[in-house]
């Protein structure tokens, strides 16, 4: 598959990690795209710089990894921007108010707000992993208009059902979710 990921500055940047090493074994082409605050809170939240972790995975077809293709935020030529490119799905996660507000407005000035646009008018999954709390009714009125334009508004909100012993359980029931919208998901 090929996969655009943007990572935001919600707090939430363990799904972001936890995606990717999901991803990682699949053989598949991923774009990642970190905002200024995305690149921040992971680092506050994780300990360890995005570029640190990403260079201690292996990737670009090694041993059967994934490529992955780090575009910057101010990049609006990257593959992620065009809508020919075909791209089988568009995440988000964490997202942001700001950067989920941007998609509903139609506000595409940075490359993950822009392949938001994308998705929706080439009628792509895009799935937001939304993080506030509590959420004012200005958010909830833009995710209606988003999913009425048929984006998957998921919300980092994980079962118990399952029974969890670990974050990492916890956190691998969202992380499975948003797969599950991709089109082997
Ligand atoms: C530690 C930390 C945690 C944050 N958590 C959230 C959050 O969960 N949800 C949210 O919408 N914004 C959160 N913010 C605020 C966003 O980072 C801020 O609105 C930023 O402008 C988002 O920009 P971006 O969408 O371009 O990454 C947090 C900020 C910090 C510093």
């Amino acid at each position: 598959m090929r996969i655009a990921i943007g990572v935001t500055g919600g707090s939430g940047a363990i799904y972001a990690r936890r995606l990717l090493e999901k991803l990682q074994p699949g053989g598949h082409t991923i774009h990642v795209t970190l905002t200024k605050y995305g690149n921040w809170v992971w680092k506050e939240e994780l300990d360890q710089d995005f570029r640190e972790w990403k260079d201690g995975m292996k990737w670009d077809g090694e041993e059967g990894a994934s490529d992955l293709i780090v575009d910057s935020v101010n990049d609006l030529y990257a593959e992620p921007s065009w809508g020919l490119k075909k791209f089988d799905g568009y995440i988000v996660a964490p997202c942001s108010m700001r950067t989920m507000s941007g998609i509903a407005c139609g506000i595409a000035d940075n490359l993950v707000t822009r392949f938001g646009d994308v998705a929706i008018k080439e009628k792509r999954p895009l799935i937001l992993l939304i993080r506030e709390a509590p959420l004012l009714e200005l958010h909830l009125e833009r995710m209606l208009a988003l999913a009425r334009a048929g984006v998957v508004i998921l919300p980092a909100s994980p079962g118990f059902y399952l029974k969890p012993k670990t974050i990492e359980d916890v956190v691998d029931f969202m992380v499975d979710k948003m797969i599950s919208y991709l089109p082997e998901g």
